[in-house]
């Protein structure tokens, strides 16, 4: 597994706005977009390409365009959605499928309660967008369910993530061609699961919920 963790000061300008309890849920939206865009960027450094010829009003030349399949953006619901305007802005022709995951209070294992995915994943680039990579049990799960349709390769945008999620995911994955690309790399995880020093609820500080 390669972890990719972004070094930007614009990065960490738009992360240290986020992390400020005062930013309200439209600014938080925002810059949540923004920054995406930026992580965006790092992430498809691996995106297939192939090469096309073309006319430039001058002589033919050898250009690069994005291979067929095309890659799959999957937003893992709720937070996840928050990021998905950022990420198609760079990559346009992507498609987009939904995976919702939740954590069964007992068992504590994570289920998937929603899925609007292709069924046939094969040959797929997909890229997972989980803003917080806290214990790791939502996106870990996420995952092994894109390889199971088939995926090629997974590469998952987080905003910030926990070492102790990071380590999950990497036990999880195994040898599997699975990225992390991530806004920051924080402190630790609390008693209660929040990433330390983190941004509190991604869900509730996008969405305004109280
Ligand atoms: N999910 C969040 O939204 N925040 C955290 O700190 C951890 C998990």
């Amino acid at each position: 597994m390669r972890v990719h963790v972004a070094d930007h000061p614009l990065i960490t300008h738009k992360l240290t706005v986020l992390r400020d309890k005062r930013t309200t849920s439209p600014v938080f939206r925002q810059l949540t977009e923004e920054l995406i865009t930026l992580l965006a960027y790092e992430a498809t450094r691996g995106v297939r390409v192939e090469e096309i010829e073309i006319d430039t009003p001058v002589t033919r030349t050898t250009g690069l365009k994005i291979s067929e399949p095309r890659p799959l953006v999957v937003p893992i619901l709720r937070a996840g959605l928050g990021m998905l305007e950022g990420m198609t802005t760079l990559l346009p022709t992507a498609e987009v499928g939904f995976l919702g995951m939740a954590r069964n209070e007992e068992t504590f294992e994570p289920y998937t309660y929603a899925e609007r995915l292709p069924d046939d994943l094969s040959d797929r680039q997909c890229f997972v967008l989980d803003p917080m990579l806290a214990t790791g049990g939502s996106l870990g799960a996420a995952i092994d369910f894109l390889f199971a349709r088939g995926a090629q390769d997974v590469t998952a945008v987080c905003i910030l993530a926990a070492p102790e999620g990071v380590a999950a995911i990497e036990k999880q994955v195994g040898d599997r061609d699975v990225t992390l690309v991530l806004g920051a790399m924080d402190e630790r995880l609390n008693e209660k699961g929040y990433i330390v020093p983190g941004l509190g609820d991604a869900g509730d500080r996008l969405y305004g919920t109280v």
